[in-house]
């Protein structure tokens, strides 16, 4: 019988680390500014041509050397090793958890049950490539000799998120003379408003499923084979419009897609993990091998960062115990990832899965309950926009919202004073948030006194900025692995399995029930609650 677990709370660095809340809690980061001007100068860290600054943060020296302390106790150092080396650390399901050999270089040695991975992701990643060059160049055609102007990549959750927000992050590169659509969604009108102005005679699908059997990407895949069939009445067609991605070619070759025309992956590859894998096909096609390659040398460089840099200089795991003292000790709830550039519009719907997936347990290593926040939510939209929806809450409001703030020396599109009316944005906001503005500031501007409280800002309010030159295919990657590696340190701090996701099995077994429930044509005697029950019976009595 699972106990509660005590291993993580009763360690000598938390209790330390409570302590010491107990007397910085309060401390304003005015304070920390005026006692220690050089403050912003010194808590930065660079990495992989990424600069995060950590100094607006509510933490002192103290605070960093007891949360590297507690780094040190959990065994992060031997967890990495542990990682890289291909052991099986997501024990649950009993896998190795080994992205970083999907961005390794051709020539280095990762072993899983004894055998070097690196050569197969290399022979998956030239096959890419060649598949690739292909459809850009209009050599590969569609089964009645037309060039292929489309391509539509189904999948979902990790299938679907990671190049569907690379896509548009790395839009800039890509080829403009093809139309690249990403359809996720069950609900129909996600693949009809996907496919309507489309010619099924031009259309690719990449069909990407790590499982081959989820429910939304098989239907919506079946749905694309009929419109396919529908107007080129050949089963011949399906060889010329579907490849598929996948671990699965028994499956694969049930839909009737060839396994010539699978791209393989494995299963020590995580599907929120799997961008850099052949799950980023169609962001290959839409941006070229080289570029795609670069975004793989971007991972790999912070793979490395991560690997041998010292925890207290180290990328990830600065950004990860910055937020665990705001997650356990502040008891913050969220977090916001705020990118001041308008082609990271999808970063935080991605990190959403990375985190929420990887981080909202429960348990701990033991099967005890923990008795500590786990994973924040995570949530954002690119600047300036949120500053005139929902940034007033995070200004003024009752809730403490430490904020990531993305940013760029460079635009790709240079325009006018745009660039630096952004970035001025991006700073101002940061600058507010910390210091805020006193009640005596507000009332000597001369605004009427009943206004002064409401035009105050408390300040205090922490955030990270990450800065990089320029948005390129390698800074995307390696900003992504840093998120990868903040994710995993802190899932061994909190001793919790950042690599399964049973949490998402109970809705999809349920749905199975009610699936035969909702399509019976007799009214089905139906044994859920007084809710669910009553929910089915009007929705059969109202559907078309
Ligand atoms: O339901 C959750 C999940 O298993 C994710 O972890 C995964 O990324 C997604 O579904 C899609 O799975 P698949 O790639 O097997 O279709």
């Amino acid at each position: 019988m699972a106990g509660r677990s005590s291993a993580l709370t009763q360690s000598p660095s938390w209790r330390a680390l409570e302590d010491h809340y107990q007397q910085v809690r309060d401390v304003h980061l005015r304070t920390l500014f005026a006692e220690d001007p050089e403050r912003g100068n010194r808590m930065v860290a660079e990495g992989a041509g990424l600069y995060l600054d950590y100094s607006k943060n509510r933490i002192t020296g103290e605070t960093l050397r007891l949360l590297l302390q507690l780094a040190e106790q959990s065994g992060l150092g031997a967890r990495i090793e542990a990682m890289f080396n291909g052991d099986k650390i997501n024990f649950t399901e009993q896998r190795a958890v080994l992205h970083v050999a999907l961005r390794a270089p051709r020539g280095a040695t990762i072993l899983v049950d004894g055998k070097n991975v690196v050569p197969e992701v290399h022979a998956v990643l030239d096959k890419m490539a060649a598949f690739s060059e292909k459809v850009r160049s209009g050599t590969w055609r569609g089964y009645t000799g037309m060039r292929v102007r489309n391509v539509i990549n189904i999948g979902i959750g990790g299938s679907d998120l990671g190049p569907a927000m690379a896509y548009d992050a790395l839009r800039y590169y890509s080829d403009r003379d093809l139309t690249v659509r990403f359809v996720s969604n069950v609900d129909s009108t996600d693949f009809v408003e996907a496919t309507r102005d489309l010619d099924p005679a031009e259309t690719l699908f990449i069909v990407s499923s790590k499982t081959f059997t989820t429910l939304e990407t098989l239907t919506n895949a079946h749905s694309a084979r009929e419109w396919v069939l529908r107007s080129l009445r050949d089963d011949a067609a399906v060889a010329k419009h579907f490849v598929a991605v996948s671990t699965n070619a028994t499956e694969v070759k049930k839909f009737g897609i060839d396994t010539e025309n699978m791209f393989e992956f494995w299963d020590w590859v995580g599907g929120r993990y799997s961008l850099p894998s052949a799950i980023g096909l169609s962001l290959m096609v839409a941006i070229g091998p080289d570029n795609f390659r670069q975004m793989l040398s971007g991972y790999h460089e912070m793979d490395e960062h991560f690997r041998t840099t010292p925890f207290e200089r180290n990328l990830p795991v600065l950004a990860a115990l910055v937020g665990l003292w705001y997650d356990d000790f502040f008891d913050a709830q969220t977090l916001a990832v705020l990118p001041y550039d308008h082609y990271l519009g999808r970063f935080s719907a991605y990190l959403q899965q990375l985190d929420m997936e990887s981080n909202g347990k429960h348990v701990d290593f033991d099967g005890n309950v923990v008795g500590y926040q786990t994973g924040p939510i995570v949530w954002g939209t690119p600047g300036t926009n949120g500053q005139h929806a929902y940034f007033q809450l995070i200004h003024q409001g009752t809730k403490l919202i430490p904020c990531d703030f993305i940013g760029f020396s460079q635009t790709l599109n240079p325009l006018g004073r745009h660039h630096d009316l952004l970035m001025a944005n991006m700073f101002a906001q940061t600058e507010a948030l910390a210091f805020g503005k006193t009640g005596e500031e507000a009332a000597s501007e001369g605004i009427p006194q009943y206004q002064v409280p409401h035009r105050t800002f408390e300040g205090n309010r922490p955030t990270n900025t990450i800065l990089a030159k320029r948005l390129t295919p390698a800074i995307l990657g390696s900003l992504i692995a840093m998120y990868e590696h903040k994710v995993f340190v802190q899932g061994t701090i909190w001793r919790i399995n950042s690599f399964d996701q049973w949490g998402v099995e109970l809705g999809k077994a349920l749905a199975l029930r009610i699936i035969p429930e909702m399509e019976a044509r007799e009214s089905p005697q139906l044994l859920h609650d007084s809710s669910t029950n009553t929910l089915i019976e009007r929705y059969r009595r109202e559907r078309l």
